[in-house]
């Protein structure tokens, strides 16, 4: 199959034939139909996270079960799944505790598959795998947990999604925030995470959305998914902005970029009590710094999301719900296509900003 390597920080990645030996036992084989494109992949292609290399890409993606391992009796050859970058062992403290999504696996996996082999062959020697997904590639190799199946009414390009964007972004508003209704919402980054903030503080209920990014086309597309309020962060102090707009601080304020210094700009948004929700990856070294009287005296939070604090099984089908009922704004989230061997460009039009979300299709075999 085919499969876009990533060799080296700095240097395009290579799309190229791959070997991808059979699921093990307790793994599925699923042809990927479409994968997105998300910062978290462009963080470590940049260098600002690390990873064993090579790699193959790519952790929010949607496709068709083609074969099962042993064992394997909660998907068939035929379903659509999405896939799930947190594969659950279903029995550690924290799978026990009903936070699958902080599965104690996470750290055995890096770079491998839960037995700590790999699946992916090149010229004789293996290449890694990402967060057990690697979807940037015709097929993949992937843990039974690490798929969902859904219904075949769904476009597999907005499914993909749920892997990734959508579930992070309204899970970080409604299972790790908890906005109420009536809340007040700023949100740092209007990407195709932050956009998903964004309606889930809409469906949520909060009555003031403030999106705050660098580019107008962002902003304007945060106005169409539910924002009430929008400022440009290049054209003056958005903080200033905030505390104008919401009367001395936000209720809730969600940091969608990845950068200590608007993590900062979060909590400095927040009014007394208020909540400030780390969504994005800040690099490998850097620190997130809080102004230390301040943040106490006012009783601020500072709260970190990961994958939305999302129960994947029984969130990712309720999203669907929404979906379905015209509640929640999927398709217009995708707003370019490519070919795998473009991924480069897709890659490139991430770090402009171009659009919202793209994804990479795979024609059907
Ligand atoms: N102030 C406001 N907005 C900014 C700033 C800034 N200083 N710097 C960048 N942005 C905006 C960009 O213009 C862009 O619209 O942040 C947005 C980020 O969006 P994407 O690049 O589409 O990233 P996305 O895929 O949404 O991921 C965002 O969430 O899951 C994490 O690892 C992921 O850290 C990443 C973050
Ligand atoms: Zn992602
Ligand atoms: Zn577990």
């Amino acid at each position: 199959m085919r499969a876009a390597v990533f060799y080296e920080v700095g240097k395009p990645l290579v799309v190229e034939e791959v070997e991808l030996a059979p699921p093990h036992s307790g793994e599925v084989l699923v042809r990927i139909a479409a994968t997105g494109v998300c910062h978290s992949d462009l963080h470590y292609i940049k260098g600002d996270l690390t990873m064993p290399l090579p790699v193959v890409l790519g952790h929010e993606a949607a496709g068709v079960v083609e074969a099962v391992g042993d064992g394997v009796d909660s998907v068939r050859p035929g379903d659509h799944v999405v896939l799930l970058f947190a594969p659950a062992c279903g029995h550690c403290r924290y799978c026990d505790s009903g936070r699958p999504h902080l599965c104690e696996m996470r750290a055995r996996v890096r770079g491998k598959m839960p037995d700590g082999t790999s699946r992916l062959r090149l010229a004789g020697r293996d290449l890694h795998h990402f967060t057990c997904v690697s979807s940037w590639a015709e097929r993949a190799v992937v843990p039974a947990s690490g798929v969902l199946p859904i219904g075949k009414d769904v476009p597999l390009a907005v499914a993909a999604m749920l892997g990734c964007a959508v579930t992070t972004g309204v899970g970080a508003v409604v299972n790790t925030a908890r906005v109420t209704p009536g809340s007040s919402v700023v949100v740092f980054g209007l990407g195709g995470v932050g956009l998903n903030v964004v309606q889930g503080a809409r469906l949520a209920g909060a009555v003031m959305i403030i999106g705050v990014d660098l580019l107008d086309h962002r902003l304007e597309a945060a106005r169409r998914f539910g924002a009430t309020h929008t400022l440009n962060a290049g054209a003056g102090d958005p903080v200033r902005a905030i505390l104008g707009l919401t009367g001395g601080g936000a209720d809730y304020a969600f940091e969608v970029i990845g950068r200590a210094a608007t993590v900062r700009q979060a909590v400095d948004s927040v009014s007394r009590g208020g909540v400030a929700v780390a969504v994005g990856l800040p690099p490998a070294r850097e620190e997130l710094v809080v102004p230390g009287p301040a943040f106490v005296l006012n009783e601020k939070t500072l709260r970190a999301c990961f994958y939305g604090s999302s129960r994947l099984r029984d969130d990712i089908p309720r999203l669907l719900a929404l979906y379905r009922a015209g509640r929640l704004m999927l398709d217009e989230l995708v707003t370019a296509s490519f070919p795998l061997d473009r991924v480069n460009d897709a890659v490139a039009a991430l770090d402009r900003g171009d659009g919202l979300r793209s994804v990479l299709e795979m024609p059907a075999a």
